[in-house]
Order: C-alpha cells, then structure tokens, then sequence
C-alpha cells in the first residue's frame, strides 16, 4: 500500500506551529507602521528616521519581510517532522507539530514519560526490533519455517526514505521469530522510490517468485517487478536478487501511473496446466477495480480483457486477495481445512479483499470466481466489497494472506497502525505492528460470512490460566477478574443471558444500534452491554470495554454488537478515542462468545468464534506494568448474566537480534 496524493495536506500548513521566537517578531512587525506614522508627523526628520525605524527593525538575521514568515527560523529545539506517509495518504493520523522530538511539549500535549512509552511495545505480536513498518509481504510457508516480509522503513520510524522488505522467519510457533537482514532495497531505475509490496508466487517447476510494486524516483511510476531467491534451497532465503528484466509490468493505457500495485499471488488458469493468473487493484475515476493478468512463463504477462471485478463509489483498491473457501461438511479431514489459492470447483467460494485507499479500511466479499470470464460474482450483491463486511471493524489494513501446504491452512496477516501523534513515534524509535496470525474458514454455519481465528499456534503462546464456570453477574455489577500479568493475556469468554426478557421488557425495536454512534458502554440497554474491561487500573481510572450489547432487533429477535470503547481508556490527549465495531451473528442454540488478547498497546477482539472482529491500540497512562487489570461487567438493566472465562497468561518474547539461526536446527 502506498500514497495517492504527492500533494501537501493543508492541514498541515494549518497546524505547522509558528515557534514563540517568531511569534514574537510577528509581534514586532505589527509595531512597525506605528513607528512610520509618528516618523512621518516629525516632519523635520521624516526621511532619515523612517530609514532608521527599519534599519532598527532589520537588524542584521532578523525575519521582517512576510514572505519569510513561513519559513520560520527554528531555534534551539528540533522539531519532529511530519512524515511522508502523513501527507501522501499512508496513515491517517492528523499530525501536530507541537511536540517535539525532545519530548517537550506545549500545554496541550501530553508528555509520555520513557517508562510509557517503554511499555507499549508489545511482546507476542509481530514487530521488527525498530522503525517504521506497514504491509505485511509475501507471506509463506517454505521447508519447514515460516517466512513474514513487511514494507520496512531502514532509516525511521516514519513512512518514506528508502521503504524495502524487511524480512523474519520461523520455525516453530509464528512468535519465536529470528530478524534476518532486509531481502529487498529500492536501488534500481524502477523501485528507487519504493520496494512495496507484493506476494509470493511458487510456480510449476518449483521456484519461488516475489512479485512486487516498485514505483520510480522521478515520474513516481508504479510497475511490477520480480524477484527470486539467490539459493531457493536455503530454508531461510536469505538473500534475493531482482529479476534482470525488471519491470515485468507497466501501468496500462487508461490506468493512472500511480493507480496500479499490489500484485496479488498467482493462481493456476484453466486454460493451461502452465498458465497463471494475478490481480492488480486500481481504479477507474471513483470505481475501484482490480485487473486480470494472464502469464505463461512468469516473465510476460498479458492483460486480459474486462476487470475482476469492479464497484463504483469505492475509489483506489490496494492490497486485493483472492482466495479459495471451502464449503464442503468435513468428512475425511477432521479439521477444517484452508486451500490452497489454485483451487476451483464444486464445493468452493471464493474471497476477494480489498484495502481501501480512500479510508483505510478491508473489505471482503463472498462470491464466486468464473474461471472462463476470469471475474468474481458476489453472491450477494448488497454485501459487495465495500458495502457488506469488513475484516476487522477496528484499526487494521492492508491484510494478506497465504497458504500453509504443511497444515493445510489459510493464514491472514495485517497491519495494525498507531493512533496516537505521529510525532509520539521517533520517541518510541519503531510504529505499527502485525494483528496475530489468524486462520480463515467459510463460516458454514451462517454461510454469509467467513470466521477468523487466532491460528492454532497461538494456544501455546500461553503459561499459567484461570477459569471461572457458571458465574452470575447481576445488572450493573463490575467484578474483578484476578489474574496477574494482565498486560498479556488471552481470554475466552461465554456469556448466557436470559433472552425471554425480549418478550417483557419495554425497550423497544433498536435494530439502529451500532457500537459507533449510540454512546459506548455507559448506554444502558435491558441485555446489554456486559463483556470485559481490559486495560484497566483498579480505580477504573483508564478501562477499556470490550462488549456485546444485544438489542432488540427485528422480529423481537436478540441481535448482538461486538464493541471496543476507547473513549476512557486513556487519560492522555492526543490519542484516538473512538467506539469501534460492528453486528455480529447470533444462532438459535449459541451462547455469546468473546476471545479477547492483550498484548500492552493493542487489544484484538473477537465474538462468536470469529465471525466478527476489532482490534484497537490502547495507550494508558496509568494501567501500566503491574497496576493492570481486568474485570468483568454486566452494564444491562435487566438480564443478570452467567459468564465462564478462562484467561491465560501469554509468554513475552524478546526477539533475538539480528541473528541468523541455522537451518538446520
Ligand atoms: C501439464 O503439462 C505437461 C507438459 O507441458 C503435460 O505432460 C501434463 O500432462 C499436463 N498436465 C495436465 C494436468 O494437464
Ligand atoms: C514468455 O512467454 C511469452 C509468450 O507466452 C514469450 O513471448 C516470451 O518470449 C517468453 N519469455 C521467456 C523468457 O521465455
Ligand atoms: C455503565 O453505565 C453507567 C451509566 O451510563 C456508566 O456511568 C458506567 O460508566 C457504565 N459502566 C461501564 C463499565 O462503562
Ligand atoms: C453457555 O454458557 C453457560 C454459562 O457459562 C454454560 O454453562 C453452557 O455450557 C454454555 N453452553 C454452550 C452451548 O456453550
């Protein structure tokens, strides 16, 4: 994913803060024309003491002219500059000059002691050990270890400079990464502004291809490029060299240069045992669109006639992936399986995502993929990319995923930004991190949805638990859950509420709720809300709750709401407080479930077994290290709840770095 616009964002020139030094010489500039007039009324002198009032105003380094006002003449202090990404549409986040780098600040901000911002580095989610990083690359599985490529800033922790691969592999786990050295650097005529992203492709005769976007210095053309590793015998593929005949692909007529990246795996065409098909996101005026290529040797690659698929009003797509769902009832496999990105036929759906430029969110939806047209039909076309489901209905992009032959499993990665002040970063010295690992199955119980789940892995990530059964929580009770460590910890909740209270109650129809725009967890509904408060002191000073509200919907049916509330969960400023979340499917039968991890700085949340999910990034200041807590709430008016949880303790892990394991081991 990458910028749109290399336009300036006004709202930049808006906050850019004029340093006091010159505040104070604006103020002198104003006493100027006093100073004429009464020059001009002592007539004798009118000439030479207007020359001296100036002279005396122009002392010698002084800014007095307006032009120069915008250049403002910085004393001792360094300001931290905004970064590239921020006017170029990589990150949203509205940066304020007003903090500098130093960690001083003016009135308004917040000042992060070192101790805080110590403490928001997480340690069981993916991260490099500094600098900026965005997309997670090329994702996959390769004799025996687990290879995670990220668009990588080597010289900040801002987006721009030089953005190549950073690179990691492991064997185990998907948390007991080794760092290896960058595999990628934007140093040639056609990525030296950007080697972004891209995926992994293994073709017939068994080598491996990366095909990425890189994007050139001068006419800031995106093309696509390959590369391949230098020894594919090498479990760790250490080293990779950039194809000879770089780009393979140019920006076609009628697509804007800047409007084509991202090129997704390739997948087998019917049209040949040998023939391979990518995708590519772009756009056409406010329509979204994502291209077809078709390519028989990796090396030439032929646009085919017509789109993918195309919906209007959605803008820029990037980040597109299109994969295979199962539909089949397992019967031989006892466990539901991913497949892999080539097949088709009977029994099989077909996902396609897309991360929206325009406001920074993933789609996806459910649909077919005809092979003889080489298009995706949804299968609903009201729940089309972009009008139905998200991914995540809280901070995260630019998702990806891969197919893990090993395990036969479809595993998603994505990126989790910052939502604090830009500026906050060069004091933290790295931004953003990767959501855990999260395997992807057709939901076949609702079959309108698909489910994510934390991958299988991340149950060993856990030491000690502690379970509570068949509690009951009466209406507006708060109960502390005493588990310790609760800066890292993985909880899986169920919930039971008695919904014969739909029947009786006097609440009427609410099927308008949604978690954003109808007041968080202090809106008080007879079931609803009741979940957890993670991130929280024991005065409850700074909380963060995650919950289900259930509503009455239509038909007097329950309908439930997974929401994330921000809005207490820091008493800093300058970070963001929204109410994040979406509705999610409750089946005749079901309890109400939660899985809910925290990991210091982020909480990802997830209900009824993945069918929805939010992630958010949390910054306390008080909550910290030892003084965090967790409880559980029961904020309804009327259902009393019976809950049984069970919260594990997640192990820390201090990545080794830079280090190169041996292969073999
Ligand atoms: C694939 O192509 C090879 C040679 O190009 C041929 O021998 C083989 O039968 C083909 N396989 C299929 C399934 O079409
Ligand atoms: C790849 O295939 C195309 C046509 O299918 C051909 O024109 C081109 O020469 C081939 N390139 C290589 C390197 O074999
Ligand atoms: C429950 O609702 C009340 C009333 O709106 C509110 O004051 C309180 O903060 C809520 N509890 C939680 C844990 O949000
Ligand atoms: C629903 O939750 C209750 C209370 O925790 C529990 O006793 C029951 O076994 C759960 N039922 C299912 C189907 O999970």
């Amino acid at each position: 994913m990458v910028p749109v616009s290399t336009k300036i964002s006004p709202l930049l020139e808006v906050v850019t803060p004029i340093p006091q030094e010159d505040r104070k010489r604006q103020a002198d500039l104003k006493e100027v024309p006093a100073i004429v007039a009464s020059a001009l009324i002592l007539l004798a002198l009118a000439t030479s003491i207007l020359a001296w009032a100036l002279t005396e105003v122009e002392s010698p380094g002084e800014v007095t002219s307006g032009e120069d006002q915008t250049e403002p003449v910085v004393p001792d202090m360094e300001m931290a500059e905004p970064s590239k990404g921020v006017s170029e549409g990589v990150t949203e986040r509205t940066y304020s000059g007003v903090l500098l780098a130093s960690g001083h600040a003016t009135s308004t901000e917040y000042v992060w002691s070192n101790v805080m911002l110590v403490w928001q580095r997480t340690v069981f989610h993916f991260q490099p050990e500094k600098n900026w990083m965005n997309d997670p690359n090329g994702p996959l599985y390769h004799k025996g270890w687990y290879h995670i490529f990220y668009q990588w800033n080597p010289e900040g922790a801002a987006w721009g400079n030089k953005i190549s691969w950073g690179h990691a592999v492991d064997s185990k786990d998907l948390l007991h990464w080794y760092h290896l050295p960058w595999a990628m650097y934007p140093d040639q005529p056609y990525d030296l502004n950007g080697v972004w992203t891209g995926s992994a492709t293994t073709l017939p005769d068994g080598k491996l291809a990366m095909l990425y976007t890189g994007e050139t210095e001068d006419e800031l053309v995106q093309d696509q490029c390959l590369a391949d590793p230098v020894n594919p015998t090498d479990p760790l593929l250490v080293d990779w060299v950039k194809y000879s005949v770089n780009p393979v692909i140019y920006p076609p007529p009628g697509i804007g240069v800047k409007d084509f990246r991202d090129p997704t795996t390739a997948c087998r065409s019917p049209a040949g045992n040998d023939t391979r098909l990518i995708t590519i996101g772009s756009k056409l005026g406010k329509t979204g669109i994502s291209l077809v290529y078709e390519t028989t040797n990796f090396t030439t690659f032929k646009l085919l006639y017509g789109v993918l698929h195309a919906v209007p009003g959605t803008g820029m797509w990037e980040c597109v992936d299109l994969y295979p769902v199962s539909t089949k009832s397992v019967i031989v496999i006892t466990q539901e399986n991913g497949l892999d990105t080539s097949v088709h036929g009977l029994g099989v759906k077909h996902v396609l995502k897309t991360s929206f430029d325009d406001d920074k969110h993933d789609y996806y939806a459910l649909g077919t993929y005809d092979l003889q047209a080489d298009t995706f039909v949804p299968d609903d076309p009201d729940l089309d990319v972009g009008i139905g489901l998200r991914l995540d209905y809280g901070k995260y992009y630019a998702a990806r995923t891969f197919y893990n032959q090993n395990k036969q499993r479809r595993i998603l990665w994505g990126w989790i930004g910052e939502t604090d002040l830009e500026a906050v970063d060069p004091m933290k010295g790295w931004a953003s991190l990767q959501a855990i690992p999260r395997s992807i199955v057709f939901d076949k119980k609702t079959g309108t949805n698909v489910l994510q789940r934390p991958e299988e892995e991340v149950e060993s990530w856990s030491t000690r638990s502690k379970t509570f059964h068949d509690i009951s929580f009466e209406p507006g009770s708060v109960v502390p859950i005493h588990v310790t460590g609760a800066t890292q910890l993985d909880i899986t909740a169920s919930f039971e509420v008695d919904e014969t209270l739909l029947e009786t109650t006097s609440e009427s129809h609410d099927a308008g709720y949604d978690c954003s725009n109808s007041g968080g967890a202090g809106t008080r509904g007879s079931l609803g809300p009741f979940g957890l408060l993670v991130v929280a002191d024991e005065k409850l000073s700074e909380l963060t709750p995650v919950y289900l509200y259930v509503a009455k919907g239509g038909e007097g049916k329950a309908k439930a709401h997974l929401c994330t509330y921000q809005t207490r969960s820091s008493m800093a400023s300058g970070v963001e407080k929204d109410v994040y979340g979406s509705a999610v499917p409750v089946l005749d039968g079901e309890n109400y479930s939660a899985r809910i991890l925290t990991d210091h700085s982020i909480v990802e949340s997830f209900a009824q077994a993945g069918r929805t999910s939010v992630r958010s990034r949390d910054y306390p200041t008080k909550d910290i290290y030892g003084a965090a807590r967790s409880f559980f709430f029961n904020n309804a008016t009327e259902a009393s709840v019976r809950a049984s949880l069970k919260a594990w303790q997640t192990k820390s892990f201090i990545r080794p770095y830079p280090f190169i394991p041996d292969p073999k081991s």
